[in-house]
């Protein structure tokens, strides 16, 4: 297995997210490091995208995605999704689940220990396709 550095655990902010690019599947996709403090761990790496429409968590400015009470905010219909487990219950995207990938904190540092993906670079993907998502010079804080 492969593991690779991704950050360090006080890069992810309390409340926010630390996006990065994996390439998974074949394509480009992007994730985004959460906090989550439970006995799993304190972060954790989900799919940055909603799982009702195609819409991104973290938009790639600022502290990244919005988060209230431990959950993730979706921008686009403000579903709110459990940062340790991913889960909805609310919304239109209730009872679903966001995808993960599996991370591993030792030291300090976030690594990613996830044979599906392989790690491309922090940051939004680069504007490569034409899924509706925004060009990448249009992030800020990188
Ligand atoms: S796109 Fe996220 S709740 Fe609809």
């Amino acid at each position: 297995m492969v593991k690779t550095r991704l950050t360090s655990v006080e890069d992810v902010p309390e409340t926010g997210s630390w996006l990065f690019t994996v390439r998974q599947h074949g394509g480009d996709e992007e994730y985004i490091l959460v906090r989550c403090d439970d006995e799993r761990g304190p972060v954790r790496a989900f799919r940055n995208v909603c799982t009702h429409e195609p819409e991104r968590l973290d938009r790639g400015v600022g502290n990244g995605a919005a988060m209230r009470d431990g959950e993730i905010i979706c921008p686009r219909h403000g579903s709110s999704f459990d940062t340790c487990s991913g889960y909805c219950d609310n919304g239109d995207a209730r009872e679903t689940t966001l995808p993960s990938i599996d991370v591993e904190v030792q030291g300090g540092d976030v690594y990613l220990v996830d044979d599906s993906a392989t790690f491309r670079h922090a940051g939004p993907k680069e504007d490569e396709d034409d899924d509706g998502m925004p060009s990448s010079t249009s992030h800020l804080g990188f």
